[in-house]
C-alpha cells in the first residue's frame, strides 16, 4: 500500500515535472496575451512613400520586383512582419531579427530562432528590395513573394512547417479577417495572400533620404571634406568599391547586362575572405555583393557577421584579402591579392562616406515601426 502510494506520488511528480519541461522547452506564448497592433490612420498611409523612380539614382533601371504596393495591403504585411504568431510557438518575428533601428539587419552575428537555435549567417539589411532580383547571401531566391515565407518555414528561423498551420492559426486571430478583408477584398486568408502583403511591405521599405541622397540635389555641399575624398575613393579606380557596390543601393546592378564580367554569377562574388570557407555560398565562397545602405547602423558585417565595425572592413579591403582560387578579378594582381594601400586619412575617408547612407528618416519612420505595443 505505501509503495504504491509512494509510486503514484513519484508518477504525480515526474509528470509535473515532465510537463514542466515541456512548457519550459516550447516556451509558448499565451496568444490571448498578446495585444491587438495599433494602427493609428495616420500610419496606415503608404501613399507618400517616394517612388523609387523619382530618385535620379534608381531612375531608368528596369527590372526588380514588379508588384503593386497598396496601403491595405502594406498595413496587413507590416502586421505579418512583427507578429510573433507566425512562429510555432509565437516566440519570433520577422522583426526579431531585422530591427528597424538597424536598417533591419540584426545587430547580433548570428540570429536566435523559435526554438533558440541559431542561424547559420548574419541577417542583412533590408531596403528597396524592389530594386532587387537576388535575395538571401546565396542569391538563391529572384522574386520577394517567394522569399517571404522561406524564413515562416525554415527549421531554425520560425518553425512554421505547415502553412494551413499558420492559415488556421491566423483565422482565430481576431484582427485579421478585417486586415485581409482591406487589403484583398476578401476575408479568407491563404499562404499567398500572406507572402503578397508581406512583400507588399517590404517593397514599401524604401530609403532614399540619407545624407548622400540629399547630396545627390545639391551638389554634395553637404559634405565634409572628408566624406568627399571618402567618395572619390569609392568610385574611383584606388578603392574600386563602386564597381561592385553600384547602382542606387549600393549592390550588384540588378539589371539585365547590369556590368557583370560572368552573367551567371547573379550579383555575387568573392572578396578573399578567407583561403578555405565553411560557406560556400553561391558557389566556391562567392556571396551576394550586399547593399550598403544604412551600413553604419547595420554591423556586424558580411555574411558571418565576421567584422564589428565599419573599419575593420576597410582594413580587410585593404590588405587582408586572402588568394582565394575565385577571388575576383579586381582584387588580383600578376602576383597574388591587391593591396589597396590606402592612407589612414583614405581609410577614416571611406569609413565617413559609408557613414553618409544612413537614413534617419527611414529608420525612425513609424510607418515601419512595430505596431504590437507590449
Ligand atoms: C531567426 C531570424 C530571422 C527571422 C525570424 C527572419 N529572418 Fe530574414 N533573414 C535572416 C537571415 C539569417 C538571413 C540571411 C539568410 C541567408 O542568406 O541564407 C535573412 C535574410 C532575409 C532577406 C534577404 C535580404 C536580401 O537583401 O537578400 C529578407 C528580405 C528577409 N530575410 C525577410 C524576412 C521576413 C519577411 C521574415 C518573416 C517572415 C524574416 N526575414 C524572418 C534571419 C531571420
Ligand atoms: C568584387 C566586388 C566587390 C568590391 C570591389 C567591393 N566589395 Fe564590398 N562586398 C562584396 C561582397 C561579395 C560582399 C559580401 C561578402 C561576404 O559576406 O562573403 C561585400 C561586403 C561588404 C560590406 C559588408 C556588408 C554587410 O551588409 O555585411 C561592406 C561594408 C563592404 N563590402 C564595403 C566595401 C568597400 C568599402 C569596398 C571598397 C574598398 C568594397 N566593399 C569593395 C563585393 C565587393
Amino acid at each position: 500500500m505505501k509503495l504504491r502510494v509512494l509510486l503514484s506520488i513519484s508518477v504525480i511528480t515526474t509528470t509535473l515535472f515532465l510537463l514542466s519541461c515541456e512548457k519550459t522547452e516550447n516556451d509558448a506564448v499565451d496568444l490571448q496575451s498578446l495585444p491587438l497592433p495599433q494602427l493609428s490612420s495616420s500610419l496606415e498611409s503608404y501613399d507618400d512613400i517616394d517612388d523609387l523612380s523619382r530618385n535620379p539614382f534608381f531612375r531608368g533601371i528596369p527590372g526588380g520586383q514588379q508588384i503593386d504596393i497598396t496601403d491595405a495591403g502594406a498595413t496587413l504585411g507590416r502586421v505579418l512582419f512583427y507578429d510573433p504568431r507566425l512562429s510555432i510557438n509565437n516566440r519570433i518575428s520577422c522583426g526579431s531579427c531585422h530591427s528597424q533601428k538597424h536598417g533591419f539587419a540584426d545587430p547580433r552575428q548570428f540570429s536566435e530562432g523559435f526554438a533558440g537555435k541559431i542561424t547559420s549567417r548574419n541577417a542583412m539589411s533590408i531596403a528597396n528590395p524592389s530594386a532587387n532580383n537576388h535575395f538571401f547571401w546565396d542569391s538563391r531566391v529572384s522574386r520577394i513573394e517567394e522569399l517571404a515565407l522561406e524564413p515562416v518555414r525554415n527549421h531554425i528561423e520560425m518553425g512554421m512547417e505547415k502553412m494551413d498551420d499558420l492559415v488556421l492559426k491566423l483565422n482565430n486571430t481576431s484582427y485579421y479577417s478585417e486586415l485581409f478583408h482591406n487589403a484583398f477584398s476578401s476575408e479568407e486568408i491563404s499562404p499567398e495572400k500572406i507572402a503578397s502583403a508581406l512583400s507588399q511591405f517590404m517593397c514599401s521599405l524604401i530609403s532614399v533620404d540619407s545624407r548622400m541622397d540629399q547630396g545627390l540635389n545639391n551638389g554634395f555641399a553637404n559634405f565634409s571634406e572628408l566624406e568627399r575624398l571618402g567618395q572619390e575613393l569609392f568610385f574611383g579606380q584606388k578603392a574600386m568599391c563602386g564597381s561592385c557596390h553600384s547602382s542606387g543601393n549600393f549592390s550588384a546592378p540588378d539589371f539585365p547586362g547590369g556590368g557583370y564580367s560572368q552573367p551567371d554569377v547573379q550579383g555575387t562574388a568573392n572578396i578573399g575572405l578567407q583561403l578555405v570557407y565553411t560557406d560556400n555560398g553561391k558557389h566556391e565562397g562567392q556571396f551576394k555583393i550586399p547593399s550598403l545602405r544604412n551600413i553604419g547602423v547595420s554591423a556586424p558585417y558580411m555574411h558571418d557577421g565576421r567584422f564589428k565595425t565599419l573599419e575593420e572592413v576597410v582594413e580587410h579591403y585593404d590588405n587582408g584579402i586572402a588568394l582565394h582560387k575565385n577571388l575576383d578579378s579586381k582584387f588580383r594582381t600578376n602576383d597574388g591579392a591587391r593591396k589597396l594601400n590606402l592612407s589612414a586619412i583614405e581609410k577614416l575617408a571611406l569609413v565617413a562616406f559609408l557613414n553618409t547612407l544612413t537614413d534617419e528618416k527611414f529608420l525612425n519612420d513609424e510607418r515601419y515601426s512595430d505596431p504590437f505595443k507590449y
